[in-house]
């Protein structure tokens, strides 16, 4: 996507030895593709394990909608790297806990609350509990929704065990303990991409204030979601390794701190970033994609905090960490600045999303409404080639 990873990542030799150095344990790495059978199978009869962590996938919505080929790479990529893996537990490892990344974008925004995979429904006069309807948003989302039905005909007819994560937002750059305590050792950063594509919502208005751009909501910005820390993130893996279900079982955990509008993130973002005299300032521009941005969204999330999971609830310190991060970076961000425009619209076109004008109407979350001629906006305009009316 023409982007790059704002933190510097270290050869992998260096992180392996750094965590060893660091955690006392000396990981075990083997490169390969998920959707070839055979390193999969490979893999398991080699390693027999006991808890399967299973993220390798094609994280992005965007870049399942630029064209048909992308659209059915991540399909393929997705789906069948998670049956490789399904049928090898079958075969190697039936035993073994499953516990797979999902989405909460897999549910969509319906207009009733969110439970977690399953619900209680009345239908003509007969009971049962079903999986809860997905409403999936982008090619990719659906791509999660298919390996969460997959993972759990799979769990039905070969006795598997698996969890699925239907994950929030994630942000951060410190993954162990809270940020505060933990600053990262350099050494063992993991990606931090702000493309339009892989870059996720508070990482790109990070990355944004800490190069002087303003931070991009898209259309209104009333969108809500379920957020969480990296740090957060791990725990909830963890503490779902360490508590695994029943053979045959297949479980859903909804894994989140809180749910925010996107409008309300980047109000917290510029607090912080203005608090460490940073100059971030807030505008909206076209909604590249179609989605509701006022909605109904009530998610559940019980199933971890009932196994001790303790949300990190202040956000502002996470943000703080990850702007003291990124900020030695600078350079390394804004020579890509060019990347953090959205142009994959979902209707299958490319364009750049130009600035909306005017008002907000929201008066709460410090958007600014363009102060036309300032420094990069009209520019930024420009270079998005988007016409007068209404949108510069
Ligand atoms: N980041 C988020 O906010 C978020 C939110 C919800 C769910 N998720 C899910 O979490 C998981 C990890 O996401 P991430 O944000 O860390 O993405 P990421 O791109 O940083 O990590 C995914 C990794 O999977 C690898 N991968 C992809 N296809 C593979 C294949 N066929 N074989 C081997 N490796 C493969 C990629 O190379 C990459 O290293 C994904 O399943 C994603 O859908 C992420």
């Amino acid at each position: 996507m023409g982007g790059r990873s704002a933190l510097p990542v270290a050869s992998i030799k260096e992180r392996l030895d750094t965590f060893e150095s660091v955690y006392g344990a000396r990981l075990h790495l083997v490169q390969g593709d998920l959707t070839d059978k055979d390193v999969v199978y490979r893999l398991f009869e080699e390693v027999r394990p006991e808890a399967i962590v299973h993220l390798g996938e094609c994280p992005s919505a965007p870049y399942s909608m630029i064209d048909a080929d992308h659209a059915i790479w991540v399909q393929r990529n997705n789906i069948e790297g998670t049956m490789n893996v399904l049928y090898a537990m079958r075969d190697l490892a039936p035993e073994s806990h499953l516990v797979k990344l999902g989405t909460m974008g897999e549910y969509g925004t319906p207009n009733l609350d969110i439970p977690e995979g399953f619900f209680e429904v009345e239908y003509r006069g007969r009971r049962d509990r079903l999986p809860f309807p997905r409403q999936a948003g982008s090619w990719y989302h659906w791509s999660k929704v298919h390996d969460s039905n997959n993972v759990m005909f799979a769990c039905r007819i070969f006795g598997l065990r698996a969890t699925d994560v239907m994950q929030g937002v994630v942000y951060g750059t410190r993954f162990f303990g809270n940020a505060a305590d933990h600053p990262a050792d350099p050494a063992l950063h993991t990606r931090l991409d702000f493309d339009q594509a892989f870059g996720t919502a508070l990482n790109r208005f990070s990355c944004q204030s800490v190069i002087g751009e303003p931070l991009t909501l898209f259309g209104l910005g009333n969108q809500r979601r379920g957020f969480l820390p990296i740090c957060d993130s791990m725990q909830c893996l963890a503490l779902a390794v360490d508590n695994p279900p029943q053979a045959g079982d297949y479980r859903v955990f909804n894994q989140f701190e809180e749910t925010y509008t996107i409008s309300e993130l980047a109000a917290k973002v510029a607090t912080v970033a203005s608090e460490m005299g940073l100059d971030p300032r807030i505008r909206r521009i076209e909604n590249p994609r179609k989605e509701m941005e006022e909605h109904h969204y009530n998610p559940d999330h019980d199933h971890l905090l009932a196994l001790g999971y303790q949300p990190t609830r202040d956000m502002e310190s996470e943000l703080r960490a990850m702007l003291e991060d990124l900020l030695p970076h600078h350079d390394r961000i804004a020579a890509r600045r060019e990347v953090l425009l959205p142009d994959i619209r979902w209707d299958g076109s490319r364009r750049k999303s130009g600035f909306l004008d005017g008002s907000n109407g929201t008066g709460d979350a410090g958007i600014e409404d363009p102060p036309f001629g300032e420094r990069g906006k009209r520019d930024a305009g420009a270079e998005a080639g988007v016409s007068n009316s209404g949108i510069h």
